[in-house]
């Protein structure tokens, strides 16, 4: 679980895994959403590199301290974040799941239906939603910008995680990538290695906060949740 972002769009000044949602901190909550799936044995954080020793305390209190979470120390990019956290992964584990600690309410049949993909032969497998909008591709023209087209809609689809990986692909994509990148998308490096990626139906749920507006979302949703 890449942690370790400063969260610079959502703005507060907190890293944005650590930003508090109904007074639990959004770490916590996309934790418990990952290991409330059968599926999920373990996970591994990669926390702000300045913060393990205060993300090892605080999960030791919000889940227990024999909760099977090991935290390690993020790196200056996600790419570099989830590289980190995959190595330090105990022997054991052909799937690898990798979710984004900004993702806090993923629903549970979306993390079982990436790990049951994977585990049926899938060696990669993204959630993904249908886009909405209507998507135009534009160039800078004078300042402004102008229209170049209108892209098909009908092909297109939002990508969410957790994204679910044979371990052997994903170390194979992260050995293969520059080691200074910053590629927000592992599935993404998966692809440039020739791997078929497979499509399973995401949830509007497993959005990510990423702006002001999605704290709002977050707090209404849980809210509801919790009502
Ligand atoms: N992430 C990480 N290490 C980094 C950068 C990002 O582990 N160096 C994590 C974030 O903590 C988040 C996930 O990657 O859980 C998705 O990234 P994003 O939504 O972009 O979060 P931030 O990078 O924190 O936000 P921003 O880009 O607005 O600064
Ligand atoms: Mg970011």
């Amino acid at each position: 679980m890449p942690a370790a972002g400063l969260g610079l769009r959502l703005g507060g000044g907190l890293p944005k895994a650590l930003r508090e949602l109904g007074d639990v901190p959004m770490l916590v909550h996309a934790l418990r959403s990952l290991l409330a799936a059968p599926g999920v044995g373990a996970a591994v954080v990669a926390a702000p590199p300045d913060g393990v020793a205060d993300v090892r305390g605080l999960l030791a209190r919000e889940l227990g301290a024999d909760a099977p979470v090991t935290v390690v120390a993020g790196g200056a990019t996600r790419q570099e974040s989830v590289s980190l956290a995959l190595a330090a992964l105990d022997g054991d584990c052909p799937v690898v799941l990798v979710h984004d600690a900004a993702r806090p309410f993923v629903p549970v049949g979306v993390v079982e239906a990436v790990v049951a993909a994977v585990e049926s032969g899938a060696p990669a497998v993204v959630p993904a939603l249908p886009v909405v909008d209507t998507v135009k591709e534009v160039a800078a023209e004078d300042g402004a910008e102008r229209v170049v087209r209108t892209v098909d809609r009908a092909s297109l689809r939002a990508v969410q995680t957790p994204q679910g990986f044979r371990r052997d692909v994903l170390a194979a994509a992260h050995a293969a990538a520059a080691p200074g990148g910053d590629t927000t998308d592992d599935a993404g490096m998966v692809e440039r290695m020739g791997v078929a990626v497979t499509v399973v139906p995401g949830s509007e749920e497993a959005f990510k906060v990423t702006r002001p507006f999605d704290l709002l979302l977050a707090e209404a949703l849980l809210a509801k949740r919790r009502a």
